[in-house]
């Protein structure tokens, strides 16, 4: 891959410049050569996702995990995916990363179907336009902090001065200067977190997808972890897509899509949520059923079946 200069990370600790949407690509604006509408120009949203469905099998046995998702994400956006266990949100995740392709349906980023493009540029996406962070924070335990953050720009095609300078940098950003070379099992749940988050923006990338990036954490340092994604969020427009079964997080999003058995079943604001209970996730059912029929009259006996 031909040597790029990593962009600067001085945005990210620079004063608030609104919401970041117009600038908040980062690289993830550099070219690829999928197609692209010749008219292109950065689109509102950065994710689009229509019509995904995921079948997964067991044996002989269907498991649909996603039955037909369309979401749209806003540049800059902060954008919680909500609910229970098993509903669905990994597989999403996987499916707007590029880890996994869908059964069916597509899925843009940047208005690039990426199921268009060839492995080369795929690789190119994961690497250098999305970050990602694990519940179980993934990193690699014979490495210290620093090279678990500088691997990705060694991907990326990065020379060492600018890998050392630029892992130093991100690991002060999360608060880690003095932990660079302590290997993950040295570090707390917190702080290895920290470092993923560190790692995540190692090719300052237009996306951060952050699957329960608080779950294996306790609260305190959880809502330490939050703040930082919502100060990324913030400062350096970066897009966060993150699944979570935490109120504090979803509360600090922009919208909050509520997942359940596979469907989104409402994208609301975080106070219309109500309680995260099972009960909350019932009544958005039934009030989602409630709008379908008004909408579509013809459809509402399908749409109030699914809510019994
Ligand atoms: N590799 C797999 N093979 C078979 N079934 C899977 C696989 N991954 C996930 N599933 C199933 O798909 C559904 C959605 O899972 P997942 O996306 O992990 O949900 P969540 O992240 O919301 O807990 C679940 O029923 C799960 O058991
Ligand atoms: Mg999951």
């Amino acid at each position: 891959m031909a040597k790029e200069t990593l962009p600067s990370i001085e945005k990210v600790t620079d004063e608030p410049t609104g919401n970041g949407a117009a600038d908040g690509g980062g690289n993830g604006t550099a070219t690829l050569s999928a197609p692209i509408p010749e008219d292109y120009a950065a689109s509102e949203n950065i994710v689009r996702v229509r019509g995904v469905k995921r079948i997964y099998y067991i044996g002989s046995n269907p498991v649909h995990a996603l039955r037909g998702i369309d979401i749209d994400i806003r540049r800059g956006e902060f954008m919680a995916i909500m609910g229970p266990s098993g509903s669905g949100k990994s597989t999403l995740f996987n499916m707007v990363g590029g880890l996994d392709k869908p059964t069916e349906g597509t899925v843009f980023i940047d208005e690039v179907d990426i199921a268009q493009l060839d492995p080369g540029e795929l690789a190119w996406l994961r690497c250098r336009k999305i970050g990602y962070i694990f519940q179980t924070f993934n990193l690699i335990p014979v490495m210290t902090a620093l090279e678990n953050v500088t691997l990705p720009m060694i991907f990326a095609g990065a020379d060492l001065d600018e890998q050392m300078e630029r892992g130093r940098r991100l690991l002060e950003l999360v608060g880690l200067g003095h932990r660079m070379m302590n290997k993950p099992g040295e570090l707390s749940g917190g702080q290895q977190q920290r470092v993923a988050i560190a790692r995540a923006l190692a090719n300052d990338p237009a996306i951060i997808l952050a699957d329960e990036p608080t779950g294996n954490l306790d609260q305190e340092v959880g809502e330490e972890i939050i703040q930082m994604l919502k100060r990324l969020n913030k400062e350096s427009g970066v897009t966060i897509i993150t699944a979570t079964h935490d109120d504090k997080m979803y509360k600090r999003a922009d919208r909050v899509a509520v997942v359940l058995d596979g469907e989104i079943l409402d994208i609301v604001s975080p106070d219309e949520i109500g309680d995260h209970t099972v009960d909350g996730f019932k009544t958005l059912k039934e009030r989602k059923a409630a709008r379908d029929a008004a909408e579509d009259p013809e459809g509402s006996v399908a749409a109030a079946a699914t809510t019994m």
